[in-house]
């Protein structure tokens, strides 16, 4: 049995087979509507969710499949003192799989160790996040074309992002990939992202608190919101929380291919007049989130892919 709980979990060849099926659902979602008949999904959500939630619902919905689970911490058993891995066992009687978020790090690892039913980190504090790191690629890979030579800008939080350290680790697999790391100094991305993932695969990067400097070499934008709920004290985040604001002058600096990604909600780093430039790709991102969930859903189970006629697994 297999969990996704860290980005790398899935090899480089599992993640293309994971968006190739991704793809397919993309180009003919309802041929996808009967593939999980009587099996449940478990959303064990201990942290406010909107997009991750509902479209890991939409996803197993899609499939045919049924849902259960709670939306928050207060109206689970947590509340009562049960620890996650009690929760998990539990849970592993009612459901088939389960996509857990927590506000502490390394909690749906924990969850998985106990667990009979494959667990999703749907995100764990500032952690990882790996679920939107296959939204993120698919939107990368249906936009540009390839995951290769690229130059990718990740501007906002990248300290409390986990989105962005999901993203980081993976996208420093793929060759001639380049990070322009723009953010003010107290956010910076964490030491260890930049020791053990992009000086310890020798990985090109550079930082800059400027992104009108950095949007002309940029292929891909990756905009992320100031992390209130991580910060100590609000007044550190009413200082930062308005660092970065794109807006339609500053996208009149960037190549006319690039694509603006954000793994939203949006707060105001993002001008509403960029929705309508067609390199705003954050919507398709948000709707790609939803295949790339079904496709994780199937390969976590070992169902049958109606088009192949295959069973589609991890190896
Ligand atoms: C992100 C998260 O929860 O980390 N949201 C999401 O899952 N789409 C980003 C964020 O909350 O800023």
């Amino acid at each position: 049995m297999r969990h996704l709980i860290d980005p790398l979990d899935l090899s480089k060849a599992e993640a293309q087979s994971l968006l190739e099926l991704a793809m397919r659902i993309r180009q003919d979602p309802a041929a996808y509507q009967e593939v999980a008949t009587h099996k449940k999904l478990a959303t064990l959500f201990y942290e406010p969710s909107t997009r991750t939630r509902l479209s890991f619902e939409a996803a197993m919905l899609n499939l045919g499949g049924h849902v259960l689970g709670f939306p928050s911490d207060i109206v689970s058993s947590a509340t009562k003192g049960e620890s996650v891995a009690d929760t998990i066992r539990i849970i592993s009687c009612y459901a088939d799989i389960a996509a857990m978020r927590h506000p502490k790090e390394g909690a749906p690892l924990r969850a998985s160790r106990y667990s009979r039913i494959p667990v999703i980190n749907a995100g764990d504090g500032g952690h990882q996040h790996p679920t939107q790191t296959l939204t993120d690629l698919l939107t990368i890979l249906t936009r540009k074309g390839r995951l290769e030579n690229l130059t990718i800008g990740l501007c906002g939080d990248l300290k409390f992002g986990r989105t962005v350290h999901s993203l980081i680790k993976t996208m420093a697999r793929y060759e001639g990939v380049r990070f322009v790391l723009i953010s003010p100094e107290e956010l910076r991305v964490p030491d260890y992202i930049i020791k053990d993932v992009l000086q310890a695969n020798n990985i090109s990067y550079t930082e800059t608190h400027s992104l009108e400097d950095a949007m002309p070499e940029l292929d891909i934008l990756y905009m992320t919101r100031v992390q209130k709920e991580r910060f100590f004290n609000e007044e550190d985040y009413v200082r930062l929380k308005n660092s970065y604001i794109l807006t339609r002058e500053k996208m009149g600096l960037a190549k006319p291919d690039m694509a603006v990604l954000h793994p939203l909600p949006r707060v105001n780093e993002i001008a509403l007049d960029v929705d309508d430039d067609p390199r705003a790709a954050y919507f398709e991102q948000a709707q790609n989130g939803v295949y790339v969930r079904m496709a994780l859903i199937m390969m976590l189970l070992g169902l049958t892919d109606p088009k192949t006629g295959k069973e589609v697994s991890l190896c």
